[in-house]
């Protein structure tokens, strides 16, 4: 779970910053786009890096998935009759909503991918386009917001071994400084101030 989850939220964090290329303009947002699909040359062709992080991130999700139905079905043994009065301190919201909030966010990049995969070669233009419309940039800003909680969740429980109240302090932190990013450009395009 937590092998996996890093590698994810690694490239949540690189997309984020990806993402703020946005506001530098058209030039610098089409031109990184670009440089994405000629990474690793001459070695990869062009392309291939792309390919294989799509290889890569598939198997992640994939063995991710595998990892909490192995969790949820060992939870289920260990306890096999349902609390009448859960124990506090670990039914927090974002606890109980972990397997929601990952399939909501698996949900929204197949839509995701679906949407982006047909700019291909003026992903500027495509985006500004696409959440200019409110309910696009409002799906764009809940899949952040939803991410946000998983990630805050995921990685406090992948470092609570580590102990104190830092470590919650820290994945909240982090989760919010990527939600943020997320949700800056949807929030700038709807509102009129960029794209
Ligand atoms: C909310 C704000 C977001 C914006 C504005 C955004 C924008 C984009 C854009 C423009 C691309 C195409 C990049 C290119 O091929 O040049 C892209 C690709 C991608 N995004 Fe996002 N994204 C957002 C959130 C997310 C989130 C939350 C996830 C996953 C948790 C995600 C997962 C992906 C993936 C997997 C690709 C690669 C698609 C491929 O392999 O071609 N994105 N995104």
């Amino acid at each position: 779970m937590a092998v996996t989850g890093a590698l994810l939220l690694a490239f949540v964090v690189a997309h984020a910053v990806g993402d703020l290329k946005f506001f530098e303009g058209r030039a610098a947002f089409d031109g990184y786009s670009q440089w994405l699909r000629t990474l690793g040359a001459p070695v990869l062709g062009r392309g291939w890096y792309l390919w294989l992080q799509r290889a890569v991130l598939t198997g992640a999700v994939l063995a991710h998935l595998a990892a909490a139905t192995a969790l949820t079905v060992r939870d289920k043994r260990a306890r096999p009759v349902r609390y009448l009065h859960r124990p506090r301190a670990t039914t927090g919201w974002a606890a109980r909503t972990m397997r929601w909030s990952g399939v909501a966010v698996g949900a929204f990049v197949v839509y995701h991918v679906w949407d982006v995969s047909s700019a291909a070669g003026h992903p500027y233009r495509h985006l500004a386009a696409d959440l200019r419309h409110w309910y696009v940039a409002a799906a764009y800003a809940l899949a952040a917001l939803v991410l946000g909680a998983h990630v805050a969740h995921g990685l406090h429980g992948a470092v609570r071994s580590l102990g104190g109240p830092g470590a919650r302090r820290l994945s909240v932190a982090l989760a919010a400084v990527v939600t943020a990013a997320f949700v800056a450009v949807p929030l700038a395009v709807a509102s009129g101030v960029a794209g």
